[in-house]
C-alpha cells in the first residue's frame, strides 16, 4: 500500500466500529470522543456488490455457486442452501448446548476448499484436539488456533487465507482498540465487525459464537447481530434433540429450523422430524392438550401444546409461556372469554410446547384455544385430533398457509381427524370437493364453531 489514495481510506471508531469517510472528533453513531482511527477501506469490506459502478442486472452472478456446504444437510437448509463466501454468521446458543461440538463437525464435513482455521479463545489446542477425536473429525487442513486477541488472529487470518473460519467464542476476542475488558459489547461488536470484513474482503465464510443466556440476551452479541449476515440460534429441545434456527439470514428464508440428536458422537441429524415433538399415549389424551400441525419453514411437524390454568393466587394473574409468545396466548385466552363465557382472567395460566419446541407461527392459534379450553373445562379432546388455524380478534378461524400440507402430514401420522379454517375455495366447488370425499380437513368459521365440534 505504497501510494494509498485518500479514497481507500475510512475512519473507523475504536469504540464501535462504525466508519466515517473523514476524521470527527466524535464517533457520530456511539458519541465517543476522539475513537475514529484511520483505517483502509479495503478492510471494512471491499466493493464485491457492486458498489462502484451500475451492473445490468440480467449480468451479476447469482452467487449460488458461492456457496459452501456445511456436511450437515439440516444446516444448509437453515442457511438457505449452505454457507455464502463472503459471509458473516453469529451462531448463538446457551453454554453447553453443543455449539462447539456442532462447528468443529463442520469444519470435518464441510465441502470448504482449502484450509479451514478454528480460532478458540476457550479451549486448548489439545482439548480441541481430543474433542475433535472423539468426534471423529480429525481432518487434514483445519489448523487449530488458540487465542482471544484479535490482532494474532487477524495475522493468522492473512498468512493462512482459510476459506472457513470459526470463532469459538465472540465474547473471548478482545482488540486493544477497543478498550481493555473482553466480552463487553464493544469488544464483542468491534471484533465481530473486524472478523465480518476480513471474510468480505477475502470471500471466506465466518462463522462466530455467542454465548447466549436464558433469556436469550447479553449485551454483547444483540450488539454484533446487525453486523452479520446471518443469526443462527442452537436451542435445546426435549432431550437430545437440538433445534436450529435462523433468526435473521440474508441468504435465505429465516423460517427453517433443522433438527439434531446429542449422541455419544457428537450431533447427528434428524430429517424426517414430522413425528418426533409427539408425545405417545395409549388411551386418551388428558385435558389441556391439543395437537397442531405446525408448518416450519419447509416441513410440517406435528407438535402437543400443553395448557394448565389455575385460580390466580393474587389479584394479578400472570400468563407463563416460555415456548409461545406471552402476548399470544393471551390474546388467544381473552378471544376465547369474550366468545366462550369462560372466564380466563381470573386465572393463571402456564403454556408449553412437548419437545421444547419454539412455536413463532399464527396457525398454532386454533390448537392453543383448544389447549386453553380443555384445560379451563377440564374436558379433553377427542384423540387423534389435529388443530391448525389462525384466530382473529372477532374470534373467527383465519386461513393459515399451507393448510393442505399440514392435513396431509398430520393424516400420515394417524390422525384420523384435522380442524381447519373453511377452504377458500368457491362454495359450490367446496361442496363438490365434500363429495367427491378430497377434503383432507373439517373446515369451521370460529373458534365457537371449532369447540362445539370438538367438545360437543
Ligand atoms: P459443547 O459443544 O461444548 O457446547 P457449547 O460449545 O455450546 O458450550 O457441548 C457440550 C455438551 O455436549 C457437553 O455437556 C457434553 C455434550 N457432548 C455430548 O453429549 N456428545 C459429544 O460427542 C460431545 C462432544 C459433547
Ligand atoms: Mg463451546
Amino acid at each position: 500500500m505504497a501510494s494509498r489514495k485518500n479514497s481507500d481510506i475510512v475512519y473507523r471508531c475504536a469504540n464501535c466500529g462504525h466508519a466515517e469517510p473523514k476524521w470527527l472528533g466524535r464517533c457520530p453513531d456511539c458519541g465517543q470522543w476522539n475513537s475514529l482511527r484511520e483505517s483502509s477501506k479495503a478492510q471494512a469490506g471491499p466493493d464485491v456488490a457492486g458498489e462502484t459502478f451500475p451492473l445490468p442486472i440480467v449480468s451479476i452472478d447469482p452467487g449460488e455457486r458461492a456457496r459452501i456446504g456445511t456436511g450437515f444437510p439440516e444446516m444448509d437448509r437453515v442457511l438457505g442452501g449452505g454457507l455464502q463466501r463472503g459471509s458473516s454468521i453469529l451462531l448463538g446458543g446457551e453454554p453447553g448446548i453443543g455449539k462447539s461440538t456442532l462447528l468443529l463437525q463442520l469444519c470435518a464435513r464441510t465441502s470448504a476448499p482449502g484450509r479451514i482455521l478454528y480460532i478458540s479463545g476457550e479451549e486448548s489446542p489439545s482439548q480441541v484436539r481430543s474433542r475433535a477425536e472423539r468426534l471423529g473429525a480429525l481432518r487434514e487442513g483445519i489448523e487449530v488456533f488458540c487465542s482471544g486477541d484479535l490482532g494474532l488472529a487477524r495475522a493468522a487470518l492473512d498468512s493462512l487465507k482459510p476459506s472457513l473460519v470459526v470463532v469459538d467464542s465472540i465474547q473471548t476476542m478482545r482488540a486493544d482498540e477497543a478498550g481493555s475488558v473482553p466480552g463487553t459489547a464493544n469488544q464483542v461488536k468491534y471484533c465481530a465487525q473486524e472478523l465480518s470484513a476480513w471474510a468480505k474482503a477475502r470471500g471466506a465464510a465466518i462463522v462466530m459464537v455467542a454465548h447466549v443466556t436464558k433469556d436469550g440476551m447479553i449485551a454483547g452479541p444483540k450488539a454484533a447481530e446487525h453486523l452479520v449476515d446471518a443469526v443462527l440460534g442452537f436451542e435445546q429441545g426435549e432431550g437430545e434433540l437440538r433445534v436450529l434456527r435462523a433468526s435473521k439470514n440474508r441468504f435465505g428464508s429465516s423460517e427453517e429450523v433443522g433438527i439434531f440428536r446429542m449422541g455419544e458422537d457428537g450431533l447427528s441429524e434428524v430429517s424426517d422430524p414430522s413425528g418426533l415433538f409427539l408425545v405417545r399415549r395409549d388411551g386418551g389424551m388428558p385435558a389441556g392438550v391439543a395437537i397442531a400441525p405446525v408448518h416450519e419453514g419447509s416441513r410440517v411437524i406435528l407438535v402437543e401444546i400443553q395448557a394448565l390454568t389455575v385460580p390466580a393466587k393474587a389479584g394479578l394473574t400472570r400468563i407463563y409461556s416460555e415456548r409461545i409468545d406471552t402476548a399470544r396466548a393471551s390474546r388467544v385466552a381473552a378471544v376465547l372469554e369474550k366468545h366462550t363465557g369462560l372466564r380466563f382472567s381470573d386465572q393463571d395460566i402456564y403454556v408449553n410446547v412437548a419437545g421444547g419446541m419454539r412455536l413463532a407461527e399464527p396457525g398454532i392459534d386454533l390448537a392453543l384455544a383448544c389447549a386453553l379450553y380443555s384445560a379451563r373445562s377440564g374436558t379433553a379432546l377427542p384423540a387423534l385430533s389435529a388443530l391448525a388455524g389462525e384466530i382473529s380478534l372477532a374470534g373467527e378461524v383465519r386461513p393459515v398457509r399451507q393448510m393442505r400440507r399440514r392435513a396431509k402430514a398430520a393424516a400420515a401420522l394417524g390422525f384420523k381427524r384435522v380442524v381447519g379454517p373453511m377452504a377458500e375455495t368457491e362454495p359450490a366447488s367446496a361442496a363438490a370437493a365434500i363429495e367427491r370425499g378430497d377434503s383432507e380437513w373439517t373446515g369451521v368459521a370460529d373458534v365457537k364453531a371449532a369447540l362445539k365440534l370438538l367438545f360437543g
